[in-house]
């Protein structure tokens, strides 16, 4: 098998959608500073290109993180690989995503991370793809919405491999 990417979104469009967004991040915390939490590894193109776009102070955290369960059957529960390194009661916090899908893993963290009081919590994600959601979670900022695909780039990975991509693609394996 040959594995193929095919183009969904160009660097371009991300890059755009990026600066959209931004300007709207920055209105809805009214300028404050706000701590950005990056879960890894997944969104850390997408948290180092909104944060270059981001007129107010920002601090920036990371936490990783995996699901708990028995292979086939994932409980949603899930099991915090590395925490946050700072409290953030009180704070303004952007949690960023690179993509939502099951919306599991987000939906916990969520839950986990208000408990902690934070001032205001939103959550952004660069992609969503709605129609694999099991667990309802609202969110705030969305890039983009695509189809049920199996995407890599901009942070994406298959085996760990195509994070790099400066663009978002459909991982295609074709015959040889
Ligand atoms: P979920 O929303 O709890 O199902 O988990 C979402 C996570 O699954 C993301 O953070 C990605 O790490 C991974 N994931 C889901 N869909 C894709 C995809 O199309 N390509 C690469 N990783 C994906
Ligand atoms: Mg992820």
């Amino acid at each position: 098998m040959k594995e193929r990417v095919e183009v969904m979104i160009s660097a371009d469009a991300i890059s755009k959608r990026l600066e959209e967004m931004a300007e709207q991040i920055y209105e809805d915390f009214g300028g404050e500073q706000v701590e950005l939490v990056c879960v890894l590894k997944g969104a850390v193109m997408t948290l180092t290109e909104l944060s270059k776009r981001l007129k107010m102070p920002v601090t920036m955290s990371f936490m990783d993180v995996s699901s708990y369960g028995n292979g086939t059957e994932s409980t949603g529960k899930i099991k915090i690989l590395r925490d946050l390194d700072e409290d953030i009661s009180g704070k303004n916090v952007l949690l960023i995503e690179d993509i939502i899908d099951s919306g599991r893993t987000l939906s916990h963290l969520r839950d986990l991370l208000l408990k902690r009081e934070p001032k205001a919590f939103k959550i952004c994600t660069l992609l969503d793809k709605p129609d694999r959601r099991v667990a309802e979670v609202p969110v705030d900022y969305v890039g983009f919405t695509i189809p049920d695909a199996f995407v890599v780039g901009y942070g994406l990975d298959y085996a760990q491999r195509y994070r790099n991509l400066n663009y978002v693609g459909v991982l295609h394996f074709d015959e040889e």
